[in-house]
């Protein structure tokens, strides 16, 4: 009876020992689209995400723990994001999140870290509700690593005013994404404000694909600009029935158009077309010529904004880890709060007090079916 007992005390010492130790892991999830509508974007994240936790792996990982991980396709779908966020947290019980990608899946993966209290870094989603709530409180779990559209939506319209010298923008967005329609917004008012009028402002659905009634009706107002701040496979699709009625408005977006598949898409149509975005591959900078020289030996391309932000959130997060000296989600959260400023391949950041990054956009033109760098605006 007795060996039985001493037995079955070592037994539960060495469970006991066994949980401890399982809970010192460091594990982190990322949430991206790496299917549909927008899977460069997820491909492109998911190869950063890997290729920096490689590194930090191969310097003998975080806090003496190789870093392990999950990947999950929330498909740019709030729903699949939302599940994923769960299964992450519950399931394979990460320690933070880095994801996702299009602000409208990150909008519910925010509310459920919150929730949860579990440390999320988006490194793309540039709306402004991600990080914060409805009635304007901060969500304290929740970081990115990318400015947000109001400075966005300001330095395109800026852009399209001072360099361009336009005086007329039309605009269309998708009335059901929250980053399409935000960024159109503040687009819109930005351009307004430095005394430019947009002659319209229309909405469409997601699942929309002939854009002939409004785009008759925006041939005949014959706009300086037309501002599209969707991601590029709608932009393509309406780009290209925009030049086939005749109209010859300078086309202009955000960073949705970083994809290698617009000009495949579009093809001529989105010749001359500018867009804002994070980084450019072309800064001589050499912590960014580094950067792409590492990127392209390692998956055969040159990294876009959202491989460049991807790394830069994964790096951020490895850094509060270490400084945290813990792996426990409001350690970290500490930690990331205390970051105040943090140089990555994309340029300084500066945090604001909503935790936004403040930091550089660059201006990019497509020509010859190639987005090329234009200009650098700082904030
Ligand atoms: N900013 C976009 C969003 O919030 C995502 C994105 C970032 C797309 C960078 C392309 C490049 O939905």
């Amino acid at each position: 009876m007795r060996s039985i007992l001493k037995y079955f005390l070592i037994f539960i010492i060495i469970f006991f020992l066994f949980c401890q130790t399982s809970e010192k892991k460091l594990k982190i999830g990322l949430i991206a689209p790496l299917t549909g509508d927008v899977k460069t974007f997820g491909e492109s994240v998911k190869n950063a995400f890997l290729l920096a936790i490689e590194e930090a792996n191969q310097r003998g990982g975080v806090l003496g723990k190789k870093i392990e991980y999950v990947i999950c396709d929330d498909k740019n779908d709030p729903t699949e994001a939302a599940n994923a966020a769960y299964k992450l947290i519950n399931q394979d019980k990460i320690n933070a999140i880095i994801g996702s990608v299009a602000s409208k899946a990150s909008i519910p993966v925010s509310e459920i870290c919150e929730q949860s209290k579990i440390v999320m870094i988006t490194p793309t989603s540039t709306n402004p509700k991600v990080t914060v709530r409805e009635d304007g409180t901060r969500k304290r779990y929740v970081f990115r690593a990318c400015f947000i559209d109001p400075f966005q939506g300001k330095v395109a319209a800026n852009f399209a005013l001072n360099h361009l010298k336009a005086k007329t923008a039309a605009v269309l967005y998708d009335v059901g994404n929250d980053y399409v329609k935000g960024l159109a917004e503040f687009f819109k008012k930005s351009f307004e404000e430095g005394g430019g009028k947009v002659v319209l402002f229309e909405s469409y659905q997601k699942d929309d694909v002939d854009f002939s009634a409004l785009l008759t009706k925006l041939k005949k107002l014959n706009p300086d600009i037309l501002f599209l701040p969707d991601y590029y496979t709608k932009v393509g699709l309406i780009a290209k029935q925009a030049r086939q009625l005749g109209i010859t408005s300078t086309l202009m977006g955000g960073d949705g158009w970083d994809s290698p598949e617009l000009p495949k898409i579009a093809g001529e149509a989105i010749e001359g077309g500018y867009f804002t975005n994070h980084y450019s591959p072309e800064d001589p900078r050499k912590e960014v010529q580094e950067w792409v020289k590492k990127y392209q030996e390692k998956f055969g391309k040159i990294p876009d904004a959202l491989a460049t932000l991807s790394y830069d959130a994964t790096i951020l997060l490895l850094t509060a880890i270490q400084k945290a000296n813990s792996f426990e989600s409001e350690k970290i959260r500490e930690a990331l709060n205390e970051i105040k400023e943090f140089n990555t391949v994309s340029g300084k950041i500066i945090f604001d007090e909503n935790g936004n990054p403040i930091k550089d956009a660059v201006v990019m033109q497509y020509r010859n079916g190639k987005a090329r760098y234009v200009t650098t605006v700082r904030p």
